[in-house]
């Protein structure tokens, strides 16, 4: 299984749409995809429409979820004893009916905000703990990480093999990208693995007018070749996001968003070195 982080650490810049659009992808060209939601505000889980499971929780019985923060807390009693754990792959529910059938989510919610602060030995490992294991039964797994640069977020790039960011091309959005970048060469430093490396910078959310168009020059000036098909800005996406849907589903109006994403997705899965149902067939 190939382990992309999705990030930025700059709010609102596309990075939920892009990690759930992309894995929905992916999905559709034959691949078994893990979306994982890392964001304590659940919105990877929330525009998918994926149910968590319940499990009679606490001493009162009311049911709690099954998230990525059972998963997290369930690899940390795992820790240590030698073996591959898996557990985020035990919480993975299927995304809604609109969404590819091949899709699957670990979802989250508020519960996951304590495991930012997570200090107890190890931490660090524990996302990626939670996805190895096994007869993993996933190709590709898509993290969606939410807007900061805490825990969960080093957990994440310790859990990945690659990072894509996305950005608007805006003033401020801009700014959250060095700092992000910072704590990938960090992480990478220590892992000593040469991973995760950086797959692309990815500019969403673009209107056609004069500053985001500069601003992507820019952008293209730093970052060269790793700067990925632009996202065009359309009202269709949100659209999606109100009725828990990827932009695929909305047919002409979504067309252009769908098809910079499929071809993301087919880049991602040749870095992943998935065969996808194309070549296969
Ligand atoms: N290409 C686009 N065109 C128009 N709207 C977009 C586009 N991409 C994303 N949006 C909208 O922008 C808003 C923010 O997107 P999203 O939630 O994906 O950002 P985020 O980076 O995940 O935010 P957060 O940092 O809070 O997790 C959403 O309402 C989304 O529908
Ligand atoms: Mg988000």
């Amino acid at each position: 299984m190939f382990t992309l982080a999705i990030a930025n650490q700059k709010g609102g810049v596309a990075k939920t749409t892009s990690a759930a659009n992309l894995a929905d992808a992916a999905a559709e060209q034959g691949a078994r995809v893990l979306l994982v939601d890392l964001d304590p505000q659940g919105n990877a889980t929330s525009l998918t429409d994926a149910t968590p499971r319940l499990y009679e929780g606490n001493a009162f019985g009311k049911p709690q979820q099954l998230t990525v923060s059972d998963a997290l807390h369930a690899a940390q009693e795992r820790q240590g004893a030698g073996t591959q754990a898996g557990t985020v792959f035990h919480v993975a529910v299927p995304a809604g009916e609109h969404w590819s059938a091949r899709l699957q989510v670990a979802p989250a919610n508020q519960d996951l905000a304590a495991r930012n602060l997570d200090q107890f030995g190890g931490a660090d490992q524990r996302l990626a703990l939670g996805l190895s294991g096994d007869g993993v039964p996933y190709d590709l797994a898509v993290i969606d990480c939410g807007p900061a640069l805490g825990g969960l977020f080093v957990a994440a790039m310790h859990a990945a093999d690659a990072v894509l960011l996305v950005t608007e091309p805006a003033d401020n959005a801009l700014e959250g990208l060095p700092r992000t970048v910072e704590v990938l060469e960090a992480v990478r430093a220590q892992r000593g693995s040469g991973a995760p490396r950086l797959l692309g910078v990815l500019p969403t959310n673009v209107a056609r007018q004069t500053r985001p168009t500069q601003l992507l020059g820019f952008m293209r000036d730093t970052y060269g070749p790793q700067l990925l098909e632009p996202v065009p800005r359309r009202a269709v996406v949100r659209q999606a996001e109100g009725a828990h849907a990827p932009v695929r589903a909305f047919g002409g109006p979504g067309r252009d968003i769908a098809d910079v994403y499929s071809r993301l997705a087919t880049l991602v899965l040749e870095a992943a070195g998935v065969r996808t149902r194309a070549e296969v067939s």
